[in-house]
C-alpha cells in the first residue's frame, strides 16, 4: 500500500538520510524549531519534499522521524494499525492523553472503541442536545474576545454533555488550563489535580449509579471497564479542539457575515478546520520496517501525519490559502482532509464537536470583526493566537 503511483519512481530500500528535510541547526537537527517554529519548520519540509517529487520528508528529533502528507501517505497511516502503533506517540508524554483508547492498538484498540462508541454516536447527540443548548452561555455585551467566549462556553457545554452539567466547574477549569499552555507545561505530572477529579468522576458517577442510569456520557460511560479514565482523557482531548474550532469559526463568520445562516454553517466548520485543524499533526510509531516511496523506514522511527499540511496541499486544493466555503460544494479529494483523523481511529468525539459548534454558532446574532491576532499556535492543538475581538452587528 506504500504510494503504488510513486514507488515505481524510485529505487527501493533507499536510506532515510536520501529523504529531503528542512535546513538543520548544528547540534540539535531539527529539534529547536519543532520547539520554538514547528509550522514554518514542516512548511519548509513539505516545499522541499514537493520539490523532489516526494509525500515525504524527514526531521531529526533525537530519533528518525518521518512526516508525510500525501493522501496515499495519510491512508496508510490510519488505517494499517499494526504497523503505525500509537503506544509510543506523542500522546505517551502527556499525562492528560496517556490512556483509554486514545494510546490502545491493534488489537485490543477496535473492542474498546465498539464499547465506548455508542454514547458518542449521532443517535445519542440527540438525547443530549436539549441539554447543550440550554448550558451555551449569553454573549457579553459590546466588544468582546471570541477565543475566551468560546473556551468559557466549551468548558460549559462539555459539563452539560458529560456531567448534566453537575461537575464542579472551578475544578473542571483547573484540570483543562494547563493544557493551553506551552510545553512542557501539559506533560507535567500533576497527581493531586488528577486525584481531584478521579474523585469527583466516582461520586458523579456513584450518584448515576445509585438512580439507577441516567443519559449522559458519564452515565454511558461510567458502568465500562475503564470508563472513568475514558470520560478523563476524552475530556481533555475534547476541551481545547472544540475551542479553538469555534473560535476560528466565529472570527470567520465576523469577517464574512455573509456566510452567517444555519445552512451555511456546516460549510464554515469544515473550511475552518481545513484551514486551522486544533489536531495539526498526529503521531505513530512504526511497528516494522517499512519500505515506502522508496525509502527504508526503520521500524521504532516517528510516523508523523498532518492535516494542516494536507489540507493546504496546493496539489490537493485550489487556492489553498483562502477562506472558500463554496469549495464545499463537492466532496474533498479521499484522505486530504483529516481534521478529525480517519479509519478505526476517527475522532471519537466528531458528532459531538460538530453539535456543539453548529449549534453555537446558529445562536450567534449577527457580528462584526473589531481586531485580532489569528496567527496559528501550534501547541498540543493549533489554536489562534488571539485575542479575536468582535461585536454585534444588529445594534441590540
Ligand atoms: C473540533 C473538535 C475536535 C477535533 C478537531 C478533533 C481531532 C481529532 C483527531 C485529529 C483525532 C485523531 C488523532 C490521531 O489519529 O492521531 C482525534 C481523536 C480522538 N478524539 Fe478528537 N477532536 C475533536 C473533538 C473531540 C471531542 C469533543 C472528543 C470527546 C470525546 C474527542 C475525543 C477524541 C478521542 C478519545 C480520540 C482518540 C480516538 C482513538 O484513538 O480511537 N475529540 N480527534
Amino acid at each position: 500500500m506504500a504510494g503504488p503511483e510513486l514507488m515505481g519512481r524510485f529505487p527501493a530500500g533507499l536510506a532515510l538520510d536520501t529523504l529531503p528535510e528542512p535546513p538543520t541547526k548544528p547540534g540539535n537537527g531539527h529539534l529547536q524549531d519543532w520547539a520554538l517554529r514547528p509550522l514554518p519548520l514542516i512548511e519548509e519540509g513539505a516545499t522541499r519534499a514537493r520539490a523532489a517529487g516526494r509525500g515525504l520528508f524527514r526531521l531529526r528529533l533525537g530519533l528518525p522521524a518521518v512526516v508525510g502528507f500525501s493522501p496515499a501517505w495519510n491512508r496508510a497511516l490510519l488505517s494499517d494499525l499494526p504497523t503505525f502503533r500509537s503506544a509510543g506517540s506523542f500522546s505517551r508524554v502527556v499525562p492528560y492523553l496517556s490512556g483509554g483508547v486514545i494510546l490502545a492498538d491493534a488489537p485490543g484498540h477496535a473492542g474498546r472503541r465498539r464499547m465506548v462508541n455508542p454514547g458518542f454516536g449521532r443517535a445519542h447527540m440527540v438525547a443530549l442536545q436539549a441539554r447543550t443548548r440550554a448550558a451555551l452561555p449569553p454573549l457579553p455585551p459590546g466588544e468582546f474576545d471570541a477565543l475566551a467566549w468560546a473556551d468559557e462556553a466549551v468548558l460549559r457545554l462539555l459539563n452539560a454533555a458529560y456531567f448534566s452539567g453537575e461537575f464542579d466547574h472551578a475544578l473542571l477549569h483547573a484540570f483543562l488550563a494547563p493544557l493551553r499552555r506551552p510545553f512542557p507545561v501539559p506533560a507535567l505530572p500533576r497527581p493531586p489535580l488528577f486525584w481531584a477529579v478521579d474523585r469527583e468522576l466516582r461520586r458523579l458517577s456513584h450518584a448515576r449509579l445509585r438512580a439507577g442510569g441516567g443519559d449522559d456520557l458519564l452515565a454511558l460511560l461510567a458502568p465500562l471497564p475503564g470508563g472513568l479514565e475514558e470520560a478523563r482523557v476524552s475530556l481533555a482531548a475534547a476541551h481545547d479542539t472544540t475551542t479553538h474550532a469555534l473560535a476560528y469559526a466565529v472570527w470567520h463568520l465576523a469577517q464574512h457575515p455573509q456566510w452567517h445562516a444555519p445552512e451555511h454553517h456546516p460549510a464554515v466548520l469544515k473550511e475552518t478546520l481545513r484551514l486551522h485543524p486544533p489536531g495539526w499533526m498526529g503521531s505513530r510509531r512504526l511497528g516494522r520496517d517499512l519500505v515506502w516511496e522508496g525509502v527504508r523506514l526503520p521500524r521504532g522511527a516517528l510516523a508523523l501525519y498532518s492535516p494542516y499540511l494536507s489540507g493546504r496541499d496546493p496539489a490537493l486544493w485550489d487556492a489553498p490559502e483562502q477562506f472558500h466555503p463554496e469549495r464545499w460544494a463537492h466532496k474533498p479529494p479521499a484522505w486530504a482532509y483529516l481534521p478529525f483523523g480517519g479509519g478505526e481511529r476517527l475522532c471519537l468525539g466528531m458528532h459531538l464537536a460538530q453539535m456543539l459548534i453548529l449549534d453555537a454558532l446558529a445562536a450567534l446574532p449577527p457580528l462584526r470583526a473589531v481586531r485580532g491576532d489569528d496567527t496559528p499556535v501550534p501547541g498540543i492543538t493549533l489554536g489562534p493566537r488571539g485575542p479575536l475581538v468582535v461585536c454585534r452587528a444588529d445594534g441590540a
